[in-house]
């Protein structure tokens, strides 16, 4: 195979997994993915969760808390692109809401959001509503 063969191929591949991106997610799931808000872990957070789901990946988030509002969040995660577009809309969704707030949205929610999920990936925001759970659990055990 000579050099433009090889280009050629690479850019088929390239064109080849857009498509199936596209065909499988939502416009928004793929923006979310492509280019996530919030990923990494804050310093010093207020409020700490971290579960590994059933397909064995893990999140991690992070929030702070001021005068009774999520102020800021990050999320982490070993996870899919799914999950990395979970992490990054929930952690978007929370943004100057309070804990109590930020405890009833549901995976169902987000999915919504993310103008849903295939289902094979329902598990990944249930992951991620999880550990922002979890996150808000261990603000009000503080
Ligand atoms: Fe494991 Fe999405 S979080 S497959």
């Amino acid at each position: 195979m000579d050099e433009d063969d090889f280009v050629k191929m690479v850019e088929y591949l390239q064109k080849k997994i857009e498509y199936e991106e596209e065909s499988t997610y939502s416009q928004t799931v793929i923006r979310e993915y492509r280019n996530p808000a919030n990923f990494g872990v804050l310093e010093h957070p207020d409020a700490v969760g971290m579960v590994k789901g059933p397909c064995g990946d893990t999140m991690k988030i992070t929030l702070r808390v001021k005068d009774g509002l999520i102020r800021d969040g990050r999320f982490w995660t070993d996870g899919c692109g799914a999950t990395i577009a979970c992490g990054s809309m929930l952690t978007k969704m929370v943004e100057g809401k309070t804990p109590e707030e930020v405890s009833a949205i549901t995976s169902k929610r987000l999915i919504d959001e993310l103008e849903d999920l295939p289902k094979e990936h329902i598990h990944c925001s249930k992951l991620a509503v999880n550990t922002l759970h979890k996150a808000i659990e261990s603000y009000h055990k503080d």
